[in-house]
């Protein structure tokens, strides 16, 4: 199997005020949006009779973290197969669920299998693991989901911390409004990253299983500037750097502090689909999610980047509580500040079935 140093990034853990389960309404007002079209890939997409082998249904969701919204993505995906099961009027009985739900190695597992719903129709296992490595045995998965996690990356690109490169990201934490090379860089880093993605899922997928993926994505020709997510990452470098500026931070760290995170557009994830070739793409939709306004906003954005990048930076700048509740309070004043910014963002999501195709 291949070996990959993985840069761990697992979302905040527990149920406290700072943690992804508390903090992941903006994720899940995304998710509801995909939930008619799972439903309807599933019920026109799946060959349930040619998939079901030994009357067991594999399901995987890739990149869950600690709940709750997979929970509600895995119990949708089984009363849909349920259905479909139903509507197909076989005498064969339902088949029997099994669940692996995956995160990276740090996520909080036993929060997860804590609030594991009490009436669940599925087994359950926790798979952990880098998704951009194999997971599963060949051939052992029927459907995969994963929602809000794919464009994070392996790790931050090696040019943009390399100081003797064009792309060296001195004075900001992303490539928003970065030279493009920066830009450039990271978008290398999720080609490569999503080829090792498909490849080592295209060995563990049943021929014509469905991989239903939805992730943070911009429409063809959107400003990368004006995407949401990249708006709160500049204003939490912005943060950063006028924590330098009063010597609360060290310059050098923050040079060479990065997220590694890649919005790319739905036009490469066509591309990358299509240069990989395992898969046919079954359907495509761009889905939009509402912007709250700056001052009403400003507390559900900073706690969500919060709960999405603590790990990251604690990892990097280390465990000063003052430090961090500082940087996160700056954040929620300059998000609270931005109006303008805010006026112009915009945040999209790309739904995307896959099937695998036949060798
Ligand atoms: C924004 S959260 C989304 C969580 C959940 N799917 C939801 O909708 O609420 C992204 C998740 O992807 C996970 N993740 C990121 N990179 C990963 C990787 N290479 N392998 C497995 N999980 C990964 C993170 O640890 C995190 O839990």
């Amino acid at each position: 199997m291949e070996k990959v140093a993985i840069e761990s990034f697992a979302m905040n853990g527990g149920v406290g005020d700072n943690s992804y389960a508390n903090n992941s309404s903006l994720q899940r007002s995304g998710f509801e949006a995909t939930r008619s079209l799972i439903h309807e890939a599933i019920m026109e997409k799946l060959d349930i009779k040619h998939l079901t082998s030994g009357n067991s249904f594999r399901i995987t969701d890739l990149g869950c973290s600690a709940g709750p919204n997979t929970f509600a993505a895995v119990q949708d995906i089984v009363e849909a197969i349920e259905q479909k099961h139903q509507s197909e009027g076989t005498q064969l009985p339902l088949p029997e669920f099994h669940v692996y739900f995956n995160d990276q190695v740090s996520n909080d597992f036993n929060t997860l299998f804590a609030s594991l719903p009490l009436e669940r129709r599925y087994f359950a296992t926790g798979v952990p693991g880098s998704f951009h490595t194999r997971l599963f045995p060949e051939k052992s998965i029927n459907l995969v989901h994963s929602f809000a996690a794919l464009p994070w990356l392996s790790k931050v690109p090696e040019e943009v911390v390399n100081i003797h490169s064009l792309c060296w990201n001195k004075g900001r934490i992303h490539y928003t409004n970065a030279p493009v090379e920066v830009k450039e860089a990271y978008k290398g880093q999720f080609a490569k990253d999503m080829m090792r993605f498909f490849n080592a899922r295209a060995k563990e997928v049943v021929h014509g299983g469905l991989m239903a993926l939805c992730f943070p994505c911009l429409p063809d020709g959107q400003p990368n500037s004006h995407f949401l997510i990249n708006v709160l990452f500049d204003l939490l470098g912005s943060a950063l750097m006028d924590m330098v500026q009063m010597g609360r931070v060290d310059e050098a760290k923050v040079a060479s502090f990065n997220i590694p995170f890649y919005a790319s557009s739905t036009k490469e994830v066509v591309t990358l689909v299509e240069t990989n070739g395992r898969f046919t793409i079954e359907r495509m939709e761009t889905l939009g999610s509402p912007i709250l306004q700056a001052r009403e906003g400003s507390e559900c954005y900073s706690k969500t980047t919060r709960a999405c990048t603590e790990g990251l930076i604690r990892e990097h700048f280390g465990h000063d509580d003052e430090i961090i509740n500082e940087l996160f309070d700056r954040l929620t004043k300059k998000i609270s500040d931005s109006d303008s910014i805010l006026e112009e963002s915009y945040m999209t999501y790309v739904f995307v079935l896959l099937k695998r195709k036949e060798d």
